[in-house]
């Protein structure tokens, strides 16, 4: 495969992002298998992806620490097992030495310890600092020699801002970018997507916030030749929702309420607990059983709860009223308790792989493709999960027989994917109460 691939995470020591480095170690010294994988199956496995073996590390933190101070929590709740943390050491300690200040914007009191660099950072111009993340990124390449690179933003939640059509032209961003004032700035994904794309690395948001989906950052990624794909990663109760949401439809079932509680302990826990993270997670946990329901009068809420003592074991309990034939009501409930890292780091290695092959191939733009390891997903609006797969599927057929040159349903000229072509059967009778899909050129 040539030369390695630069991985650069973006939370560095998150704990998403430490189960990810050490499931590539462990993949790489064949302590693991592929499960939980989606490019190890199916037609996406005979593609010529990188392997985990060739990734080398690096990323922007805040927080004080190490990745394998992270580690040691995950051990002890038993998310990483011990003789793979022990075995997997001195590959972490090499690449915690890639790690580096982060930007972040505003106070996160979840956080704990703050990085000493992070305040002067906080001060500069959005401008200013894109140029510092990107001096970091290529300072990153010419030190350890990888060849392309692929930025995964897993940085905490984001609150929710209501000001994003400032950044929706070129002008507006460059307006943002200069402004002295930090609440005129962009948030902090914004600016790493923004530095990822100058500097020509492919990007890839498992995170609600917007990073990449900013309408100039969409235009200029095209312009820039550089994937990406997003946002907020679709690995628990969402990933379930959009399995079964298509049930109904395909039944001619009528969905009247979906209600979703859910119960998390991590850090990331303590981070939604605020009600403008939780606002900016909630929402794009919600929109996805709407999108495929295509119903503006189903009841739908969705609410996650800091639960400490779950730790990484989110609880998920979905409660779902439906009326059949002679309007009689039934429902499903549906409990899901999933290791949130577990099901998380496995997707961010295939986005890696994906994303360097999209890059390897020239393709610019939205990988919808992509779509269903997201929640809500840039260059598609499908949101059904057996859809989404079968868009993969086709995408992984066509590039097995086409292995240079642009793919399909590429966002510098997008096709129809699977993802987009017309329902057949009853879902279709449901046409008045379902969306169309439309694909966005994004
Ligand atoms: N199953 C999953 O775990 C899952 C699914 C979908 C989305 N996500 C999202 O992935 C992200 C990471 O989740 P996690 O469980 O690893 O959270 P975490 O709190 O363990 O890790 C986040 C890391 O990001 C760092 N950080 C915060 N702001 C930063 C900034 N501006 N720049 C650089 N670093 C910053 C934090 O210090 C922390 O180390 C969250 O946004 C979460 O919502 C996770």
């Amino acid at each position: 495969m040539g030369s390695s691939i630069g991985v650069w995470l973006v939370g560095a020591r998150g704990g998403v992002a430490t189960v990810v480095a050490y499931g590539a170690a462990a993949l790489k010294r064949g302590l693991t298998d592929t499960t939980g994988l989606v490019t190890a199956r199916g037609p996406c496995a005979d593609l010529d992806l990188a392997s985990p073996a060739e990734f080398v590390f690096g990323g922007h933190e805040v927080r004080k620490g190490s990745i394998a101070e992270t580690a040691k929590g995950l051990v002890r709740e038993r998310v990483i097992p011990a003789e793979v943390a022990e075995a997997c050491r001195e590959d972490v300690a090499r690449w915690e030495e890639n790690v580096r200040t982060g930007f972040l914007d505003g106070s996160e009191p979840a956080l704990g310890r703050l990085d000493g660099g992070v305040a002067a950072l906080a001060r500069l111009p959005g401008a200013e600092v894109v140029e510092r993340l990107r001096a970091d990124l290529r300072e990153f390449r010419a030190r350890t020699g990888v060849g392309r690179l692929v930025v995964v933003h897993l940085a905490s939640t984001e609150a929710l801002r209501e000001d994003g059509k400032a950044w929706e032209t070129r002008a507006g961003l460059e307006r943002a970018l200069q402004a002295k004032d930090p609440r005129a700035r962009p948030p902090a994904s914004v600016l790493y997507a923004a530095a990822a794309i100058e500097e020509g690395c492919a990007f890839v948001n498992f995170t609600p916030s917007p990073g990449a989906s900013v309408g100039a950052l969409l235009q200029r990624a095209r312009e820039r030749g550089v994937p990406h794909c997003g946002n907020d990663g679709k690995t628990g109760e969402t990933l379930v929702k959009t399995a079964l949401a298509p049930m109904f439809l395909s039944r001619n079932l009528r969905v009247l309420s979906w209600e979703g509680y859910n119960l998390l302990g991590n850090r990331d826990g303590a981070v939604l607990a605020q009600p403008d993270r939780l606002a900016a997670k909630a929402r794009t946990k919600d929109e996805s059983v709407r999108r495929i329901l295509g119903d503006a009068s189903v009841h739908t809420h969705v609410s996650i709860d800091y639960v400490p003592s779950l730790a990484d074991w989110k609880t998920a309990w979905d409660f779902v009223h439906f009326r059949g034939f002679l309007g009689v009501p039934m429902t499903l409930q549906f409990v899901w308790q999933g290791c949130d890292k577990t099901l998380a780091a496995p997707l961010v290695l295939d986005l890696v792989r994906l994303a360097d092959l999209s890059l390897r191939r020239g393709e610019a733009g939205a990988m919808a493709h992509a779509a269903c390891f997201f929640k809500s997903p840039i260059g598609t609006e499908e949101h059904d999960l057996h859809r989404q797969v079968a868009a993969l599927e086709a995408y992984a057929r066509e590039v097995a027989t086409r292995p240079s040159g642009p793919g399909p349903g590429r966002g510098i000229a997008p096709r129809r994917s699977a993802a987009a072509t017309p329902r057949s059967g009853a879902a279709r009778g449901r046409g008045s109460r379902r969306r169309g899909s439309r694909t966005r050129t994004g």
